[in-house]
């Protein structure tokens, strides 16, 4: 076919971007993955482990050994794809440069028939909407490196912390920034209701059960594929500190309900779930000395509630 040079430019970007998807797709998987292989450390030096918890545990450390390899191939390849990016733009800017000056000379001492000439070769490479778009593509292009790049040093920040950071905080602020995060994903079609009730502080690492409150909304949102009421609650009930997230999706049949806390355990398709999120999120409140609990009616939606132990005023 004919040779463009718009077209040439369009197709290798989207080809990175194509590549830029794939490589953030496995990185969420990587992070999850990861947050396993140190609870599994953990759990292990605590020592009180039981049998089936070992073959969890060995199945989560292989997922993590895997996903830390998987990460550190990553970073390497998201570095150049930045800085190739870089490259790119300042040849598009040097071209476009190049360009201004071929018109001005053009409108300046051109015959009739060279600006003629011109304008067809300009029409038939398509280049003025290359030139347009080519600057959207790379901007988008370069927030998606970003992203990438961001989430690779969080692991690494995981990597150093290892969730062993623990202070006093206060749930209602956990839930109120991880839901920022959530809703710009689902905003639409999700109602949401807070219903908060004042509830003693606890203690833990905020960044963790911010996770753990995340992977609960995400989980709500996506039982409800798109359209549904989510009701996030917060009590101080039995000196347990209370947090629940509710959806109207279509529920959890009772013979899964265990089963959906097990590692790997799915019923979404590959790139919407990797069966993780109920496995880590009550591992991280079990060691905060919490617990997490589903209550749900087939066809009337779920409930999932967090359990923390308050911490006393004067701690
Ligand atoms: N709010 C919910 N409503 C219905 N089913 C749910 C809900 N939350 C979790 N599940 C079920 O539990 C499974 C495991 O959840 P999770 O561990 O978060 O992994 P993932 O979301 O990657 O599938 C889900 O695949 C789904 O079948
Ligand atoms: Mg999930």
């Amino acid at each position: 076919g004919e040779w463009t040079l718009g077209c040439f430019f369009t197709r290798l970007v989207q080809e990175e971007l194509n590549w830029l998807e794939f490589c953030a797709e496995r990185l969420v998987g990587a992070v999850e993955r990861y947050v396993l292989v140190q609870q599994v450390r953990q759990q292990g030096k605590e020592n009180k482990i039981n049998q089936g918890q070992l073959i969890t545990m060995e199945k989560m450390a292989a997922i993590g050994l895997l996903a830390s390899g998987v990460a550190h191939e990553i970073s390497n390849p998201a570095g150049y794809v930045r800085s190739n990016l870089g490259v790119l733009e300042g040849y598009l800017e040097d071209f476009r440069n190049a360009m201004e000056r071929i018109e001005k000379l053009l409108g300046e001492k051109g015959t009739a028939e060279l600006v003629g000439e011109w304008e067809k070769i300009k029409k038939d490479a398509d280049i003025d909407a290359a030139i347009e778009d080519l600057g959207e593509i790379a901007a988008e292009t370069k927030e998606g490196i970003e992203r990438i790049i961001t989430i690779a040093s969080n692991l690494r920040t995981f990597a150093r912390n290892g969730g062993k950071e623990r202070k006093r905080f206060q749930v209602q602020k956990c839930i109120e920034s991880s839901l920022t995060m959530v809703m710009y994903k689902y905003k639409s079609g999700i109602e949401l209701v807070q219903d908060y009730r004042p509830v003693p502080d606890v203690l833990g690492n905020p960044a963790e059960v911010g996770q753990v409150l995340m992977n609960l909304m995400v989980n709500a949102a996506q039982a409800m594929n798109g359209s549904g009421i989510m009701t996030i609650r917060t009590r101080f009930e039995d000196d347990w500190v209370k947090a629940s997230i509710s959806d109207t999706g279509p529920g959890i049949p009772p013979e899964l309900q265990e089963k959906i806390f097990e590692p790997l355990f799915t019923t979404k398709e590959p790139g919407q779930g990797t069966g993780l999120g109920l496995a880590i999120s009550r591992e991280i409140i079990e060691r905060h000395g919490g617990k997490l609990t589903v209550d749900s009616t087939p066809g009337r939606g779920a409930t999932f509630t967090i359990w923390l132990p308050p911490l006393a005023e004067e701690e």
